[in-house]
């Protein structure tokens, strides 16, 4: 089996969908969810399933990113992780930190890229007048929210909605999305993944 980190800021709803979809003939399996927080709500759900944890605070680095990811990287290091994904992780990573995983970071982004990358997504579709949204999985490069895209799903856009409408619609396909790029991903296959 290939070794998964998950890294975590947040929740870790995304976590829960990758972790309980490595099961059975799935070409992998969880080996670490780390947060740059010791109490993101992710690492006690990792806990409760079984998944070795671990976080590293980015706080008291201040803005030295690279001292912070110089700690962040030894847990990685130590799972023996083949593939890291980054789920809800709301750190940006330096093109040193990315380049240590070239070819086997992945990250999830609540919109269509190229459109909205970066914060406020689900807002920024509502201005827009957009019909529809929804979230991308994509290969992690330098470049913040850029890099190939290995699979995207979309919702539509309804009369009313609120940012918060959109964000659940958006999560229920990430939920979907994720995990299917990560079994195709791991079994060596690149192939965008289109939903629904
Ligand atoms: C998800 O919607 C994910 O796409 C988003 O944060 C949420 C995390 O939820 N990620 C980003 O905005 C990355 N810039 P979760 O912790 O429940 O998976």
């Amino acid at each position: 089996h290939k070794k998964v980190a998950i890294l975590v800021s947040g929740s870790g709803s995304n976590m829960v969908s990758l972790v309980e979809s490595m099961v059975g003939d799935h070409p992998a399996r969880p080996c670490l969810v780390l947060a740059n927080s010791a109490d993101a709500g992710g690492l006690a759900k990792a806990a409760a399933m079984g998944i070795a944890t671990a976080s590293v605070d980015h706080r008291p680095f201040k803005d030295d990113r690279a001292a912070f990811e110089a700690e962040l990287i030894k847990p990685i290091i130590d799972s023996g992780a083949d593939i890291v994904c980054l789920a809800g992780f709301m750190r940006v990573l330096t093109a040193d930190f990315v380049g240590q995983f070239e070819g086997r970071m992945l990250n999830i982004h609540p919109s269509l890229l190229p459109k909205y990358k970066g914060l406020h997504t689900h807002a920024r579709a509502l201005e827009a007048g957009d019909s529809e949204h929804g979230c991308t999985v994509h290969e992690v490069t330098p470049l913040l929210d850029d890099g190939p895209i290995l699979g995207q799903a979309r919702v539509p856009v309804q009369t009313g909605d609120t940012p918060d409408d959109l964000a659940a619609r958006v999560l229920v396909q990430e939920h979907k999305l994720y995990p299917a790029v990560l079994r195709r991903f791991a079994a060596g296959d690149k192939t965008p993944v289109l939903l629904p």
